[in-house]
């Protein structure tokens, strides 16, 4: 779907259709709502006096114009509570209105900037919320099956805006909301692919192919290549699998000599548990493992569109986790790249093993800050739910910033302490470090693991696991992959681009 903005006159626009907006209790509409209004010659108004329209949120009615515009018809969208409306309700409601343009097969439509009038919100927030929640509204992971025959694509979605002197900053801001968008449909599109499909070298290969489109530099170092790196707790996690490992690194440069950030991503393309095997109710859910590495490529994609002055390095450790006579066992020790020696107690507890070896060596390429992004551990969505991911990090104005990235993209999070008493979790009787221990605080205790590894770098690790997955079709979320947290490291890297930490 195509977006775009213009100025002019809502009432005027030859379109499909028109959306305009109420708030619940509102008896006398006003802005582009009223002036449709007027140019209905008070249908609207008469709806709203008789019942049929209540502004309530999710609420949508279509009517007809019957001559009285050029649109032949008109949606008008409920916003709920004026009181209570945000941001994040723009880009949810984009998206159902985006669903039912598809479900009514109306190919064009055009809108005014919902939340921008008397909501008092920010013009061009709603735009890019428009245009974000539009396009990830839309999004359908259909490529294995056959084309349906009634499939139907929206095709164009205009922004309408009166003032003309707001139309170049509203098309920057829906611009950002596309590029935002088309990243974490990107990103949506890897975790949803099957585990046969998106195999490691698959992986590698997609983010190559991203990354040359992109203008991103890119390298992807194979089994022999790591192994020459000292990346032996990353191989032992792919020792059990019969598909070659890839370790993937994009690189952008925008920011002079300025140190790197980092953004580290699991990359596991399918996780059975290993020999610790997983039980077959929810293994499903592990093709989606690699869910924290596709996050991090995508967002270097959206961050090749929208050239910050920053230079980024994204790292990927893929692999398989598989049981098999060459697998790792239960009480198996390994070497991290740093030293470190980690005994395997379980090898289910595979996240953490790939990423020791690829934090190390975002340490010894210098970056910083460092944040690694997983589908670390079931014990987090004990914790959180489907609501919010994880934050773990010692640094409080990493936090800072990542919980202000978090919440201008409408994808929660919530941060979990860090106390030193926390620590005990991974000591070991035989090696440096156990990968797992303890039923309480797993989350943290996979949180402590890996900052066995950042060398005391300013870092932050966020733990997806509850997250990465939408069983249900609700405003921008739809079935599958949520493509979270894409939106929140464009705004980090963003953020931190334009004010450095200190
Ligand atoms: N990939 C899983 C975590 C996960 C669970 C992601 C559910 C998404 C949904 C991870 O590799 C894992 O298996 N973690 C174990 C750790 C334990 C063995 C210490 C877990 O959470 O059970
Ligand atoms: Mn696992
Ligand atoms: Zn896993």
């Amino acid at each position: 779907m195509r977006v775009t903005v213009e100025s002019g006159d809502i009432t005027k626009a030859e379109t499909q259709c028109v959306v305009v907006n109420l708030f619940e209790g509102v008896t006398a509409p006003g802005g582009g709502t009223g002036a449709l209004d007027r140019a209905l010659d008070g249908m609207i108004a008469e709806l709203i006096a008789s019942g049929d329209i209540r502004g309530k949120a999710g609420e949508l009615t279509l009517l007809h114009t019957f001559g009285k515009i050029p649109s032949p018809r008109v949606l008008v969208a409920g916003l709920g509570k004026s009181g209570e409306f945000t941001v994040d309700k723009v880009r949810d409601l984009s998206a159902n209105v985006a669903r039912f343009m598809r479900a009514r097969r109306i190919a064009g439509f055009a809108t005014i900037t919902h939340g921008a009038g008397i909501a008092g919100l920010d013009a061009a927030a709603c735009a890019q919320a428009i245009a974000e929640g539009a396009l990830l509204g839309l999004y359908q992971f259909d490529r294995h099956k056959k084309t349906d025959e009634d499939a139907f694509d929206v095709q164009a979605m205009r922004i309408v805006e009166h003032d003309h002197a707001k139309v170049a900053a509203l098309e920057r801001a829906a611009e950002r909301g596309v590029i935002a968008a088309d990243a974490a449909n990107f990103a949506r599109d890897l975790a949803n692919e099957p585990g046969n499909v998106l195999t490691p070298t698959e992986f590698a290969a997609r983010a190559e192919t991203m990354a040359r489109e992109a203008g991103l530099g890119c390298k992807i170092f194979d089994r022999e290549e790591t192994a020459k790196m000292g990346m032996s707790s990353f191989l032992g996690v792919a020792q059990g699998s019969a598909q070659p490992p890839k370790f993937i690194m994009l690189t952008y440069h925008g920011g002079g000599e300025a140190k790197p950030l980092g953004l580290v991503g699991k990359g596991i393309t399918f996780d059975t548990g290993g020999i610790s095997i997983k039980p077959n109710e929810g293994m499903q859910e592990m093709k989606g493992d690699m869910s924290g590495g596709g996050a991090v490529i995508a967002a270097m994609m959206a961050i090749a569109r929208l050239k910050p002055k920053v230079n980024v390095t994204a790292l990927v450790p893929a692999t398989e986790n598989m049981p098999s006579g060459t697998a790792i066992k239960p009480t198996d020790v390994l070497r991290a790249m740093n030293g470190k020696t980690i005994e395997v107690t379980n090898t289910d507890a595979e996240g953490r093993l790939v990423l020791a070896d690829a934090l190390c060596y975002a340490v010894q390429l210098d970056l910083s800050p460092i944040v690694d992004v997983a589908t670390l551990t079931g014990a987090i969505s004990i914790a959180l739910g489907n609501v919010a991911y994880g934050v773990f990090s010692p640094d409080d104005a990493l936090v800072g910033r990542i919980e202000a990235a978090s919440q201008a993209a409408g994808e929660k999070c919530w941060r979990l302490p860090m106390f030193s008493e926390y620590k005990e979790l991974n000591k070991s009787q035989v090696a440096d470090v156990r990968n797992s221990g303890a039923r309480g605080a797993g989350s943290i205790a996979a949180a402590f693991f890996l900052r066995e590894f950042v060398d005391d770098r300013p870092w932050a690790h966020l733990d997806i696991a509850g997250v990465d997955f939408s069983d249900a079709e609700k405003g921008v979320q739809v079935k599958g992959s949520t493509g979270i947290p894409v939106r929140t490291l464009i705004n980090l890297v963003l953020g931190l681009g334009e004010q450095p930490l200190t």
